[in-house]
């Protein structure tokens, strides 16, 4: 274990999360996307294989707070108005080219090819590859899922999959840009304007606040930025994207919209955390 890792478990320990100290704790509606994936319907067997794979990644790896919430669980991927509207039911399903950049566990990944997109039709990129490996060994699929994996920084490495360049009719950053600095974000923004073809679609959700801002998080010091719904559109829009629109909710309107969804106390409690800060959710997408 590096001095940094335990650095960083040591700030943990005094987040304000509620870390499941058990398998126990893990509720059988956070294994409904598992469960339905891996055809198991024995919710104890599947809360302590998730339970291992979940200590396994946060006591070896950095773990974000959507790692340590249990995030990763649930797909969202779906829940985005662009999927909804052009993607959910489209016909062209079979030859649209998909990249989930900052993929993490990849369990949006797994959602489109459940969803239909073939396989190699996405790339999933992380600066990461251990979270990748994570998720192979949640969902028990390394030699069946088929998806081409990439590991590497697209933001300092502008050669790393150059080859990606103008081919993507969709790029998705699921919680992605708030655990950049600034400066990265407009990095990565760059980089995923060169993956789309010509009016291809980027889109994709983030932590955001009502004013722009630096956020040191409580678990880690290295500052991060988060934007506004009008700093980011302003973003976008410098950066040749055409028909932007970014929403932005509060947290107890996410609340509310993430209840009417059933879905789990681990996820609300990520927007619960940093109470100095008031955040939203920018839920945003944009054309090249
Ligand atoms: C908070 S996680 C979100 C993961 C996932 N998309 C989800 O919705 O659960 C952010 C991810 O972005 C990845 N990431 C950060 N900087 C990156 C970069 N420069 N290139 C690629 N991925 C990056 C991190 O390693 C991490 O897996």
């Amino acid at each position: 274990m590096t001095s940094t890792l335990q650095q960083q478990q040591q700030q943990s320990s005094q987040d304000e999360f509620n870390l499941p100290q058990t398998s126990d704790m893990i509720e059988d509606r956070d294994l409904k996307f598992i469960s339905d994936y891996l055809k198991e319907s024995d919710k104890d067997a599947l809360r302590q294989h998730v339970f291992k794979v979940w200590s396994d990644c946060i006591t070896t790896a950095h773990a974000y707070r959507c790692i340590k919430s249990l995030s990763f669980l649930y797909p969202k991927i779906h829940r985005h108005y662009i999927y909804e509207k052009e993607i959910a039911q489209s016909s062209a399903k079979s030859s649209l080219q998909f990249l989930d950049l900052g993929c993490c566990f990849a369990t949006d990944t797994r959602q489109l090819v459940r969803d239909g997109v073939p396989p190699s039709n996405i790339v999933a990129i992380d600066v990461v590859p251990d979270y990748w490996q994570f998720g192979t060994k949640l969902y028990k699929d390394a030699d069946t899922l088929g998806v081409e994996s990439r590991f590497g920084n697209t933001i300092s490495d502008q050669s790393f999959a150059s080859d990606l360049n103008n081919t993507r009719d969709y790029v998705w950053t699921g919680l992605v840009l708030h655990v950049l600095t600034k400066q990265d974000v407009e990095g990565l923004l760059r980089r995923v304007y060169g993956f789309l073809k010509s009016g291809g679609t980027y889109f994709g959700t983030c932590v955001g606040s009502e004013v722009e801002q630096v956020w040191i998080p409580n678990t880690s010091s290295s500052p991060r930025y988060l934007h506004s719904d009008v700093s980011l559109t302003a973003l976008l829009t410098t950066l040749g994207f055409k028909d932007v629109k970014v929403q932005s909710y509060d947290s107890k309107e996410l609340q509310m919209s993430l209840r009417q969804q059933n879905a789990a106390q681990t996820q609300i409690l990520e927007w619960k955390a940093d109470g100095n800060i008031q955040k939203r959710i920018l839920v945003f997408s944009a054309k090249k």
